[in-house]
């Protein structure tokens, strides 16, 4: 039973690999989290981007240290922990797989029952940390580093993908924008701090398939745009108006992602959005899906920040519900790394 009733709490412990984080959480059925670590993998900064193989063998140096770290700052014991969760797809193949068999490995050694999460499914759960009873039906804007997607959901078993990227993903957009300014990587949390001071309406960038009744996502051809406009501009102009270049960059992003989910949830008459992945951590995002989502008369919900981007407490947030119906994978389980929301 999810609820406040401590004698019935559960406690799961989750593993988060998929990409350049390495993350272990223990939650309790309650949806409050006792411990949440996450090891950022740095390396991949002078990369400008994610380098696959890195991860994985960084993945394998990390988690046996920091599940002994998340046990100890939590004060616990395997003896205290129910079952054992991992994110079994989409992510980088090699990543995963450590993830997988560490978790199998654990689930085999100390008897407990293993739990296969999605990804994907797992930000969307990161919501309910924060809003426990935060349930379906409500439409999910959905917006990582390698996902774009609109997502009707009319219980968590059944939904309808309204919308997806045709290209690239939205995070991808701003990491690749911030490698052409040369600021680093990931790029969304470097830019949405520049833009802070920027100004929106200095540039006009486009914002693709901007026709009513397409739901459809499109940020390959703006990026092109962002790489054009630089090439024309020298090194001074780009540095003296850089904040005002970020935050007209941040708001051709943002833009296509909230007209698009509001125009949906305004057609179907949706009265609840919610927005997970780690661009959901984007201020502007935020302040423009508060205020757009109020005049359609619609609520609009947040991970809290620290759950935004990659973590492994989400992970055990989306294995809850699992473990209450029994549905625990067996030592067969595999890690796969197709894109995509889907119930495992
Ligand atoms: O969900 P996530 O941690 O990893 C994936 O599953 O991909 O998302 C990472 C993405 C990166 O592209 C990063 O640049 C973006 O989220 N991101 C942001 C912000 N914080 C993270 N994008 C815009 N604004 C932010 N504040
Ligand atoms: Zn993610």
């Amino acid at each position: 039973m999810i609820g406040n009733d401590k004698t019935k709490l559960f406690k799961i412990l989750a593993f988060e690999t998929s990409c350049d984080d390495t993350s272990v959480a223990v939650i309790n059925s309650d949806f409050s989290v006792d411990v949440n670590l996450i090891s950022s993998q740095t390396t991949h900064e002078d990369f400008g981007g994610v380098v696959p193989e890195l991860a994985s063998r960084l993945h394998l140096k990390n988690i046996m240290q920091l599940t002994q770290a998340a046990l100890s700052k939590a004060e616990l014991k395997f003896e205290d922990i129910d079952a054992i969760a991992v994110s079994v797809n989409p992510g980088l193949i090699g990543a995963l797989l450590v993830g997988v068999s560490f978790a199998k490995s654990l689930a085999y050694g100390l008897g407990l029952p293993l739990i296969a999460i999605n990804h994907m499914l797992g930000h969307i759960y990161a919501n309910r940390i924060e809003n426990p009873q935060l349930l379906p039906p409500y439409l999910a804007l959905v917006v990582s580093g390698g996902h774009t997607e609109l997502v009707d959901f009319k219980t968590m078993n059944d939904f309808d993908i309204i919308g997806k990227t045709r290209d690239d993903a939205a995070g991808e957009a701003f990491d690749k924008v911030s490698k052409l300014l040369g600021l680093g990587y990931p790029g969304g949390p470097l830019i949405d701090k520049l833009a802070e001071k920027g100004d929106p309406g200095f540039h006009k960038f486009p914002r693709a398939l901007n026709k009513k009744g397409n739901y459809d996502f499109s940020f390959s051809g703006f990026k092109t745009s962002v790489r054009n406009y630089l090439a024309n501009k020298d090194d001074d102009y780009i540095h003296k108006h850089l904040a005002d270049i970020t935050a007209s960059v941040q708001k051709a992003i943002v833009d296509s992602l909230v007209s698009k989910t509001i125009s949906f949830a305004k057609q179907s008459n949706t009265k609840t959005i919610i927005v997970a992945g780690g661009v959901s951590a984007n201020s502007l995002l935020r302040s423009e899906m508060i205020k757009q989502s109020k005049s359609i008369g619609a609520k609009v919900h947040f991970p809290a920040l620290e759950y935004c981007m990659d973590n492994a407490a989400m992970i055990g947030a989306a294995a809850i519900e699992k473990y209450i119906n029994k549905d625990f994978a067996d030592l067969s389980l595999n890690a796969f790394s197709t894109k995509g929301i889907r119930i495992l």
